[in-house]
């Protein structure tokens, strides 16, 4: 699958933002904490979300659809997730906490997802081993057994996302009182924690790097409406500036924002924040900028591939260090085949900027730097043709109708 992006266009109008991608997936496999059933509102149409569904009925729940919104009815009667399904998706390895707390037993294959370096998940079995659980590693797979999860004190060496989430969903079915230090703080562990609450969990103080997890004997089915999409806001605000467009972005929170707003003020775009929407405009040249990408709220990784997208068309040279991921400089290669001035030496990218970048046949390594090739692919000369579309379609929700709906010229080839 292939996109071919038309240059040289401003966005203006408006896009309106779907429901956050790294917020339903776990709460969508949250939802295998109750035998009761669940209903989402506004579940995006990404192809994330249509794995996650493949997961949830080869466990044995049943899914169904109607108007955006999705209800699951979990039962879970295999405890070993299809590899084929689990390799595609990073986010598969939440199945975990889950499954272990309801079943006692979880067989898993080590998961895929984005290309984006070693992605290790010895946070995740520390914590699981510290609520009482056995870890087997054996031909690929994980294994982790408990008689009981018993609540226990963890420290995560990292704020990792995923380890976080894994282990609140554990922990809210082990027997006592789990803490979690050094917890992740990002929007969507928050989400998580708000959703299992709604079920009759008893998570606090998610959002803050000690998280207290009072473990209950069950939970019940519930109704939840997950926050909007903070890294889809990021990446039209990104591309708004990168066009020298006017965009007024509805369905965003904007404190889940402010390091992309502060970084687009500070290379010369204007950013007027709403209660519920963010305009976005440059008139003025891009500024070279430096950006070092950390846990929230710090700058988003997820946003860096569209940054030097951005980056690549200033008066100076800008420097992105990546300190969340060892290797996640895959776009800069596509980038220089348009044109673009990059040096990456270690985790660190200078960008010096160029005048224009050409259209060219370039190649979507993982979802960001798919969605950097398409903000590139606006502010170029002539057309690009960004092969293996399907890694933006991952994450963005009708993406091509929402850019062409703002003036870009989008087709899919
Ligand atoms: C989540 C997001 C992803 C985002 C990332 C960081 C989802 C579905 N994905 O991924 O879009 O880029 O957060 O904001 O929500 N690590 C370990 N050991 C572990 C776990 C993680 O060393 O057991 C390391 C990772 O290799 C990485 C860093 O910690 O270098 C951050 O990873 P983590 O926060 O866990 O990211 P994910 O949950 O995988």
């Amino acid at each position: 699958m292939e996109l071919l992006v038309e240059g040289k266009g401003t966005l203006q109008g408006e896009v309106e933002i779907s429901t956050s991608k790294n917020a339903i997936l776990p709460i969508l496999i949250a939802a295998l904490l109750s035998e009761e059933e669940v209903c989402i509102h506004r579940v995006p149409e990404i192809n994330d979300v249509e794995i996650v569904k493949k997961l949830l009925k080869n466990l044995g729940a049943s899914v169904s659809k109607s108007q955006g919104q999705l209800s699951v009815k979990s039962f879970i009667s295999n405890i070993f997730p299809d590899y084929e399904l689990v390799r595609q998706i990073r986010a598969s390895l939440l199945l975990m906490g889950p499954i272990l707390a309801t079943r006692k037993t979880v067989k898993i294959s080590l998961p895929g997802g984005c290309a984006i370096g070693t992605r290790p998940i010895d946070l995740h079995l520390k914590g699981f081993e510290a609520l009482g659980a056995r870890i087997k590693l054996s031909g690929g797979n994980v294994i982790a057994q408990a008689r009981e999860l018993q609540g226990n004190h963890i420290y995560l060496d990292f704020p990792s996302v995923g380890a976080t989430e894994n282990l609140m969903m554990a922990a809210a079915l082990a027997q006592g009182t789990t803490f979690i230090e050094n917890a992740a703080l990002e929007p969507e562990v928050v989400d998580l924690a708000n959703f299992i609450n709604r079920m009759g969990g008893s998570i606090h103080r998610a959002g803050s790097n000690l998280i207290k997890i009072e473990g209950r004997k069950r939970l019940h089915g519930c109704t939840y409406t997950p926050i909007p999409d903070r890294i889809e806001a990021g990446t039209y605000m990104v591309a708004a500036a990168a066009t020298g467009g006017n965009l007024l972005i509805n369905n965003v929170i904007p404190e889940h924002v402010k390091a992309t707003s502060a970084k687009l003020v500070e290379s010369g775009a204007k950013v007027e924040e709403r209660d519920k929407s963010i305009r976005v405009e440059r008139l003025g040249p891009i500024k070279p900028i430096y950006i070092k990408t950390l846990p929230y709220p710090g700058f988003p990784t997820d946003m860096q591939a569209q940054f030097m997208a951005y980056l690549s068309h200033t008066s100076g040279s800008s420097v992105i260090t990546e300190s969340v991921f060892e290797n996640r400089f895959m776009h800069a290669q596509e980038l220089m085949r348009m044109g673009a001035n990059i040096k990456i030496e270690g985790r660190t990218a200078i960008v010096k900027g160029v005048g224009c970048l050409g259209g060219a046949q370039v190649k979507a390594t993982d979802l960001r730097a798919g969605a950097a090739l398409l903000i590139a692919g606006l502010m170029a000369e002539g057309t690009t043709c960004i092969a293996n579309s399907h890694h933006i379609d991952r994450g963005y929700e009708n993406i091509v109708e929402k850019l062409n709906g703002a003036g870009a010229k989008i087709h899919r080839g």
